[in-house]
C-alpha cells in the first residue's frame, strides 16, 4: 500500500500570509492532489498549520497590547482564510498551542532524555529573536548583526538544557550520503553537507528560562522548550505521534516529504533528523528546500508594503486558480524567483485565457452547433491526427506524472501544455466546420468531436491539481461528473454538453491591467506603477554594465540547437559535467559544463539545449571543451536553456 504524507512548514503567527507562505503552500497543496488522484485521498495526507510559541510572538503581542494567545486566535484565522481563498485542501491544520501537540514534544523530549541526550549546562551566547536561533560571534555581521535579518542579537547568558547534537554529526553525514533523495535538490544536500563536514557541532541549547511563553520542560517548569524543538515535532504530533494509528500510516508506512523554503535547511537536516535519530523514529524520506521569492527584484520584508504581496487579494481579483498556476509555473521548484504583477497578468494572458480559456470555448460551442450538445462516445480514431493526440496526451500524463512525483510542478506543466496546445491545433487540422458541410463527413466529424472532448477530459483531470476551480469547470461544461482520478484509458463515454458556460479565464488588456496593478499597489500603501518609488532600503547591487552589441556582433554567435546524448561526472570536480552534444555535425561535440550542482547525468541524456558553437575551444580537467551549453543562474546554475518544443539539433538559435 503506496501512502504519501506531505507537509508545509509551519507559520509565525507575528505575521500574516504573504505570497512566500502561499508559494510554499500552493506547492505542497498541488503535489498533494496529484498524489490524491493517483493513490486515492485515503492515502495521502497534507499538513500545514502555524508555530505559535517562542519569544518573537510573546513580544509582537506585547507590543500590540495583547497576550500572545490572544494575538495567535487572530492571526491564525487569517491563514486558514488565505488557505481557503487559495483553496488549499489540507487534511488537518495544526497549532503548537493545542493539547496535542503539547503531548507529543513532551514525549519526544522524555525519549530524548531517556537516551542521555538531554543535559543541564549553562549557556552564554548571541541570540536572534527573528531566526528564534544562536550565533557565533564568527558568524554575526559587523560582529554584532544577525547574519539573515540584519537586525542586532541579544546577548543570552542563563542555564539551559542542552541536546547532544554533536553526537550525531557523523550519523547524520553518512544517512545523507547514503541518502540521496534526502535533502533535495543536490544544490541543498551539498549545502549540508558542507555545514556538516566544516567543523565540529555544537551541542543545541534547547531550553529558556527568560521568558515563558512556550511548552514547559517536563518536571522542569521554569524551563520553556526553544520554539524550534517545539515546532518541528508538528509533522508527528498532528499524526497522534509515535504508536498513534495515524503516525503508523503516515510516518512510518508512507513516502513523508517535508517542503521548506531554503531559509530554515539547517532546522529540517540537521536539528531535526538528529533528534529523531536520537528518539529512535523513523526520519522523513526528503526535506525539498525551495528557493526565494523577491518581488521586483526586492527581498520580501514589513518595511516594504510594495512587497507585501496579498495572496488573498490576488486571488479575489484574477481567481485562485490563475495565482497558483503563476507560482507553480514561472520558477522551477528549487530556484529562486521575482514577482511581478505584469508577470502574472502575461501568463493568465497567453497561456490561461488563450490557450486553455479558448480551447474550452471553442470546444463547447462547437459542440452545441456540430452535434446539439450531445457528444459522442468515441469510436474508432485511427487516423493519425487522432493517433497524435491520443499520444501526446499519454506523453503528457506520463511526463507529468513523472514530474510531480519528482516534486517539479513546472515541468509538469511544460508536458501538460504541449497536450493544450496541440489539442487547440488537432480542430485547426481536422476542420470540424467542413466535416460538418456535407453528409459523408458526418462519422469523420463524430471521431473527431469525441477525440476532442476526450483531450479535454483529459486536460481537465491533469489541470487538476493546479486549477481545481478550471478542473471542474471544464468537466461540468462538458457534462461529466467531477472525476478526481489521474486519466487512465483514452476513451470518451459520451456526454451532454452543460447549457451554460463560464470563461475560465478573463483576459486582462492593456487598460484593465493598468487599474488593477493600481489597486493593488494602493491596497499595499505603494505608489503607483508610474511613480518612481522611495528608496527605503539600500538599493539591491545593481549589475555590471554590459555593453550594448549591434546586431552584427550577435550575429557572430552560431547559437544552434544542441542535443545531450551522453554526460558524464569528472573525478574530483564536484561541479563538472562532461557532455557529448550532437549539433548537426558528423561527431558530437565535447564540452565541459558547470552544472553537476544542479543536475545528475542520468537526466540529461536528450535533453535538448541552446548551444553556442564558435566558442574558442578550451582544456578544462584534461579535456577539450569545444562550445559552451547555455543555461541560467549567475553564480549556481539554476536551470539549463531548453526549447519548449523538439527541434533538429543543428537548427539555428537567433
Ligand atoms: N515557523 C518557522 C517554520 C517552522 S517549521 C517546523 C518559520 N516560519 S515563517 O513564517 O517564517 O515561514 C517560513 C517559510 O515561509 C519559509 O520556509 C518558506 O516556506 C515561506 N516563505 C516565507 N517567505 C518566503 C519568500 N520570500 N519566498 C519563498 N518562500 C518564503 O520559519
Amino acid at each position: 500500500m503506496e501512502r504519501f504524507y506531505i507537509t508545509t512548514p509551519i507559520y509565525y503567527v507575528n505575521d500574516v500570509p504573504h505570497l512566500g507562505h502561499a508559494y510554499t503552500t500552493v506547492a505542497v497543496d498541488v503535489l498533494a492532489r496529484y498524489q490524491r488522484a493517483r493513490l486515492g485521498p485515503e492515502n495521502v495526507r497534507m499538513l500545514t498549520g502555524t508555530d505559535e510559541h517562542g519569544l518573537k510572538i510573546q513580544e509582537a503581542a506585547h507590543k500590540r497590547g495583547e497576550t500572545p494567545i490572544e494575538l495567535a486566535d487572530r492571526v491564525v484565522e487569517r491563514f486558514r482564510a488565505a488557505w481557503r481563498a487559495l483553496d488549499i485542501s489540507n487534511d488537518d491544520f495544526i497549532r503548537t498551542t493545542e493539547p496535542r501537540h503539547k503531548a507529543v514534544v513532551l514525549d519526544l523530549w522524555r525519549r530524548l532524555e531517556q537516551q542521555g541526550d538531554i543535559y543541564l549546562g549553562d549557556y552564554e551566547g548571541w541570540y536572534c529573536i527573528s531566526c528564534e536561533e544562536f550565533y557565533p560571534e564568527s558568524q554575526l555581521a559587523g560582529g554584532k548583526l544577525c547574519p539573515v535579518h540584519e537586525r542586532e542579537v541579544t546577548r543570552v547568558k542563563e542555564q539551559s538544557y542542552f541536546f547532544r547534537l554533536s553526537k550525531y554529526q557523523d550519523a547524520l553525514i553518512s544517512y545523507i550520503e547514503q541518502h540521496p533523495g534526502f535533502v533535495q535538490p543536490t544544490i541543498r544536500k551539498n549545502e549540508v553537507l558542507g555545514f556538516l563536514r566544516s567543523e565540529p557541532l555544537r551541542d543545541l541549547s534547547i531550553s529558556r528560562t527568560t521568558f515563558g511563553w512556550g511548552i514547559q520542560a517536563p518536571e522542569h517548569p521554569e524551563h520553556v522548550i526553544y520554539v524550534w524543538i517545539d515546532a518541528l515535532t508538528n509533522y508527528i504530533s498532528a499524526l497522534g505521534g509515535p504508536g498513534a494509528d495515524g503516525y503508523q500510516r503516515f510516518w512510518e508506512a508512507a513516502r513523508t516529504i517535508h517542503v521548506i523554503g531554503k531559509d530554515i535547511l539547517r532546522f529540517h537536516c540537521v536539528y531535526w533528523p538528529a533528534m529523531l535519530l536520537s528518539a529512535g523514529l523513523p526520519l522523513p524520506r526528503t526535506v525539498f528546500a525551495h528557493g526565494w521569492w523577491k518581488v521586483s527584484g526586492k527581498k520580501i520584508s514589513k518595511g516594504l508594503p510594495a512587497t507585501r504581496i496579498d495572496p488573498v487579494q490576488l486571488s479575489e481579483d484574477v481567481g485562485a486558480d490563475a495565482v497558483r498556476y503563476f507560482l507553480m509555473r514561472e520558477v522551477p521548484l528549487g530556484a529562486d524567483g521575482d514577482f511581478s504583477y505584469e508577470g502574472l497578468i502575461g501568463r493568465i494572458n497567453s497561456e490561461l485565457a488563450n490557450d486553455l480559456g479558448n480551447l474550452l470555448n471553442r470546444s463547447a460551442a462547437m459542440l452545441r452547433k456540430y452535434v446539439g450538445g450531445k457528444i459522442p462516445a468515441l469510436a474508432g480514431g485511427d487516423d493519425p491526427l487522432d493517433v497524435e493526440l491520443r499520444t501526446t496526451a499519454e506523453r503528457a500524463r506520463d511526463d507529468a506524472g513523472k514530474a510531480l512525483d519528482e516534486l517539479a510542478p513546472s515541468r509538469a506543466l511544460d508536458a501538460i501544455w504541449e497536450l493544450v496546445r496541440l489539442a487547440n491545433r488537432y480542430v485547426d487540422q481536422t476542420q470540424p466546420w467542413v466535416l460538418a458541410r456535407n453528409p459523408e463527413g458526418k462519422a469523420r466529424l463524430d471521431v473527431v468531436l469525441a477525440s476532442f472532448a476526450e483531450s479535454l477530459r483529459w486536460i481537465a483531470l491533469l489541470v487538476a491539481p493546479f486549477l481545481p476551480r478550471s478542473a471542474t469547470e471544464i468537466q461540468r461544461q462538458l457534462g461529466l461528473s467531477s472525476g478526481e482520478r489521474w486519466p487512465s484509458a483514452w476513451r470518451y463515454p459520451g456526454s451532454q454538453v452543460a447549457e451554460t458556460g463560464a470563461v475560465l479565464f478573463q483576459r486582462l488588456d492593456e487598460p484593465a491591467a493598468a487599474t488593477l496593478i493600481d489597486k493593488w499597489l494602493a491596497k499595499a500603501g505603494a505608489p503607483k506603477a508610474e511613480a518612481p518609488e522611495a528608496p527605503t532600503e539600500p538599493a539591491p547591487p545593481t549589475k555590471p554594465d554590459v555593453a550594448k552589441i549591434t546586431y552584427e556582433d550577435f550575429g557572430r554567435l552560431d547559437l544552434r540547437v544542441g542535443r545531450i546524448v551522453k554526460a558524464d561526472r569528472i573525478p574530483k570536480a564536484d561541479k563538472l559535467l562532461h557532455l557529448h552534444v550532437e549539433i548537426g555535425e558528423p561527431a558530437p561535440r565535447e564540452v565541459v559544463a558547470g552544472i553537476a550542482t544542479a543536475y545528475a547525468p542520468d537526466g540529461l541524456v536528450g535533453k535538448q539545449v541552446v548551444f553556442l558553437a564558435n566558442l574558442e575551444p578550451k582544456k578544462i580537467r584534461g579535456i577539450l571543451s569545444h562550445g559552451m551549453v547555455l543555461a541560467a543562474g549567475d553564480a549556481e546554475v539554476l536551470a539549463l536553456s531548453g526549447l519548449d518544443r523538439e527541434v533538429v539539433p543543428g537548427t539555428k538559435v537567433k
